[in-house]
C-alpha cells in the first residue's frame, strides 16, 4: 500500500517498572491518529484487549471514512448525499471498486462488464431445489454464493489481477439474480433471467416481480429508489460482514468463500438484520397508544428488548444514510399512494419519542439506515425476509472492493487475534477411573 510513515509517537510505561514502549503514531488523510501496537509484545510482553475492536485500526484502507461524530460518510472522499443524488449504484459500485469515478466510457465499459455476468450457470439452478421451500433467503443465497466457486475454479487464482477483475464482475452481476430467484424458490414462481435492456435496480426489481404470463409494469420512480437504496448499502468501511469479509480474505481464500462469509455475518439481527426487526418491532408495538410501555421496556436492562434501527457502534449521532432512506420512504409511499400508512406513522412517532428521551440522548442512540429502510421494502412489496437479502445485494460491492484492496495490500497478514486466556492453568490427565 502507501506505506503510510509515522508522524510522531506516544510512549507507554508499564506501571510500577521502568519498561516502556514508543508507540509510533500514524495519521490518516482524515480523522485520528492511530497507535501501532504491532512492537508492543516484542517490547513490553503484553497483548492489548479490545473486545468488538472498537478502538482497534485493523487494516488501512483508502475506500470509506466515517465520522460517527458528525454523521459523516464519505466513498473515496465523496459524501454519501452527493453520492446518493447524483450518482448510480454501478457508478458508486465503479467508484468503490477502482477508487475514481468513471469518465462516459469507463461508465459504459463497467455497466456491459456487469451486464455480461449477470446469468448464472444453468446447473447452480438446481441448488435451488435443494433447500426448503421455507428457508430463510439469506441461508439460501449464503450457500449458492459459497458454491459460486465450485463453478469458478479459476478463482482461487487470488494473486492475478484479471481473475480478480472478473470475480468482481461475476459477484456484482450475478447477486441480483441469486437473490431474486431465493425469492421465487420460496413461493414457487418460475425464474425469470436477467433482462439487459434493463438497468441494475429495474433488473432487480423485474427478477423479483415480473411473472412470465404477464408484461412487466416498469416504474422509474421505484427504479430510482431502489437504486438509491443500494448506493446507501454499498459500503460502510470495517463493519462485522466487510470485516468477516476481510479476516476469511487473510488466508488467501477465494472471493466467493469471502462473500458467502459476509453474507453470514451480515445476517445478525445487530447487523443486516436489523431492518428485518424494525419491521418485526413495529408489527409487536402495534399502535401508536403502545410505544411508551415498549420504550420502558426498551429502557428496561432485564428486558434484552433493543430499539431496533437506532444505535450505531460509530455513529453517535444521525447516521447520514437514515435522513436519505427517510426523504425516500416518503417519496416511494406517495408514488404507490400509501396515504397515513400506520407503519410509518407509527416509526415517526417512535422515532420522535426516543430522540427527546434522556436515555437515547445519554446514549447518543439515532436512528440508523435500518430504520427506515423495511418500511420502503415493504411497501415495494419485498416480504421482511428478503430485506437482509437486498442489503447483501448492495453491500457485494464494498466487501469486494474491500477484498481487492487487501489482496493487493502487501502489508496484510493473515488475520490472527489474541486473548486473554482466563481458562484453567496446566494440569495433568485424569484417567476416568479416578474422576469422581
Ligand atoms: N436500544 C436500546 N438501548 C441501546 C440500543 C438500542 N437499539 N443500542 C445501544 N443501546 C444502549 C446499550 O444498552 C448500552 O447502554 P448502557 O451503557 O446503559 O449499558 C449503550 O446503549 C451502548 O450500547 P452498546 O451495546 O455498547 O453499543 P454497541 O456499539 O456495541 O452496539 C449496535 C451497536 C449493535 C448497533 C446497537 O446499537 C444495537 O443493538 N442496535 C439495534 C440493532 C440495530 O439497529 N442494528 C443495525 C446497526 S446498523 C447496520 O448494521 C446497518
Amino acid at each position: 500500500m502507501s506505506g503510510t510513515s509515522a508522524v510522531g509517537s506516544i510512549t507507554v510505561t508499564l506501571d510500577g517498572s521502568d519498561n516502556s514502549a514508543k508507540l509510533p503514531l500514524i495519521p490518516g488523510s482524515i480523522g485520528p491518529q492511530v497507535a501501532d501496537i504491532r512492537k508492543l509484545y516484542d517490547n513490553l510482553g503484553v497483548f492489548t484487549y479490545d473486545p468488538g475492536f472498537g478502538n482497534t485500526a485493523s487494516c488501512e484502507s483508502k475506500i470509506t471514512y466515517i465520522d460517527g461524530d458528525h454523521g459523516l460518510l464519505l466513498h473515496r472522499g465523496y459524501p454519501i448525499e452527493q453520492l446518493a443524488e447524483k450518482s448510480s449504484f454501478l457508478e458508486v459500485a465503479y467508484l468503490l471498486l477502482r477508487g475514481e469515478l468513471p469518465n462516459a466510457k469507463e461508465k459504459i465499459e463497467f455497466e456491459l462488464g456487469v451486464l455480461r455476468h449477470n446469468m448464472v450457470h444453468e446447473q447452480l439452478r438446481s441448488f435451488y431445489n435443494g433447500f426448503r421451500r421455507d428457508a430463510h433467503p439469506m441461508a439460501v443465497i449464503c450457500g449458492v454464493v459459497g458454491a459460486m466457486s465450485a463453478f469458478y475454479p479459476d478463482s482461487v487464482d487470488i494473486n492475478n489481477p484479471e481473475v480478480r477483475r472478473i470475480s468482481a464482475f461475476r459477484l456484482i452481476a450475478k447477486l441480483p439474480t441469486i437473490a431474486a430467484w431465493a425469492y421465487k424458490y420460496s413461493i414457487g414462481q418460475p425464474f425469470m433471467y436477467p433482462r439487459n435492456d434493463l438497468g441494475y435496480a429495474e433488473n432487480f426489481l423485474y427478477m423479483m416481480g415480473a411473472v412470465p404470463p404477464e408484461p412487466y409494469q416498469h416504474n422509474e420512480v421505484l427504479s430510482q429508489a431502489m437504486d438509491r437504496i443500494l448506493i446507501l448499502h454499498a459500503d460502510h468501511e470495517q463493519n462485522a460482514s466487510t470485516s468477516t469479509v476481510r479476516l476469511a480474505g487473510s488466508t488467501g481464500a477465494n472471493p466467493f468463500a469471502c462473500v458467502a462469509a459476509g453474507i453470514a455475518s451480515l445476517w445478525g439481527p445487530a447487523h443486516g438484520g436489523a431492518n428485518e426487526a424494525v419491521l418485526k418491532m413495529l408489527a409487536e408495538i402495534g399502535h401508536v397508544s403502545n410505544i411508551k410501555g415498549f420504550i420502558e421496556k426498551v429502557k428496561d436492562k432485564n428486558s434484552n428488548v433493543r430499539l431496533m434501527g437506532f444505535g450505531h457502534r460509530v455513529y453517535k449521532n444521525y447516521d447520514p444514510r437514515a435522513k436519505i432512506m427517510e426523504k425516500t420512504c416518503h417519496e416511494v409511499l406517495d408514488v404507490l399512494g400509501i396515504k397515513g400508512d400506520p407503519l410509518l406513522d407509527l416509526a415517526m412517532e417512535l422515532e420522535n419519542i426516543a430522540l427527546n428521551d434522556e436515555y437515547f440522548v445519554q446514549r447518543k442512540l439515532y436512528p440508523n439506515v435500518d430504520f427506515y429502510s423495511g418500511i420502503i421494502l415493504k411497501a415495494m412489496g419485498f416480504p421482511t425476509s428478503m430485506f437482509t437479502v437486498l442489503f447483501a445485494v448492495a453491500r457485494t460491492v464494498g466487501w469486494v472492493s474491500q477484498w481487492k484492496e487487501q489482496v493487493e495490500d502487501s502489508s496484510q497478514r493473515i488475520g490472527r487475534p489474541r486473548q486473554i486466556y482466563t481458562g484453567a492453568k496446566q494440569r495433568d490427565y485424569v484417567p476416568l477411573s479416578e474422576r469422581g
